[in-house]
């Protein structure tokens, strides 16, 4: 993982209340290393992100949301600004996770719109790319990162591109229980560090890609270890402190 600084972020999706986050959070402050060298930070829903943010201040432990609208207000009903979000002391935000572009319709164009609104809000945008199972027995997996990087990044401008931390899920190995091989993880997650590095060398460096899809506390320190694979993004295995705090160790080690 060079000198980058790992980055493993639970994404709850629509799992927990306020109360039970904060039950989560001392659980999991209780069992994370009390080591500084890994980024933690817990996607949480909406209504738990205050909640999550306040439980954690001063515990070195972030709090993203796991979508936000591009525009700064209007009327978009049911929607969230990145000023609403930093309010709440929110410091990231998840965006194009496979789930939003399935169920929900979001696409590439607003996903262009969204990365570098975040950026600019003060929001540290992860942004989800992945192929499903018929475009990569396709032999398209490469074409369809390629289109979801390359737009998602599209109005970043270069001296900040090293600040968007991209998320490999394969879409076939969220919530499947089926993880991508080692080989499978680093080819993809290489390809789309240089196509960052190919728009900046120096942003193709920084920039933390990471791996999501079925990581448990058993296959994560492989994952980890792989040179490109800067951190995680963890579903399933997030909702227990527990299994959290140990991916979250499995990232810490040297
Ligand atoms: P999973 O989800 O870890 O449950 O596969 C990953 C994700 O959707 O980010």
């Amino acid at each position: 993982m060079a000198d980058r600084r790992a980055l493993v972020a639970g994404n709850w999706k629509m799992h927990k209340t306020a109360a039970e986050a904060r039950a989560y959070v001392a659980e999991l402050l209780a069992a994370l290393p009390a080591r500084a060298d890994v980024d933690v930070a817990l996607c949480a829903p909406f209504t738990a992100l205050g909640a999550v943010a306040q439980a954690a201040v001063g515990h070195g432990l972030a709090v993203y949301a796991q979508n936000m609208h591009e525009q700064a207000a209007g009327a978009f009903t049911g929607e969230i600004s990145a000023a609403m979000l930093l309010e709440l002391g929110v410091a990231g935000v998840v965006l194009g996770h496979s789930e939003r572009r399935t169920h929900f319709g979001e696409t590439d164009r607003a996903l262009a719109q969204k990365v570098p609104a975040a950026l600019a809000a003060g929001l540290a945008p992860i942004l989800c790319v992945g192929e499903t199972e018929e475009e990569r027995i396709a032999g398209d997996t490469e074409r369809k990162l390629r289109h979801q990087v390359q737009e998602g990044l599209e109005h970043v401008p270069r001296s900040r591109l090293g600040e968007v931390a991209i998320a490999y899920e394969p879409i076939w190995a969220i919530g499947t229980g089926r993880v991508a091989s080692p080989e499978q993880a680093q080819e993809a997650v290489s390809f789309i560090r240089a196509l960052v590095a190919a728009a900046s060398a120096a942003a193709g460096r920084v920039v933390r890609v990471l791996y999501g899809g079925s990581v448990t506390p058993e296959n994560a320190a492989e994952l980890l270890a792989l040179p490109d694979v800067d951190g995680a993004l963890v579903g399933g295995a997030s909702l227990d402190p527990g299994s959290f705090a140990a991916i979250a160790a499995a990232a810490s080690t040297p």
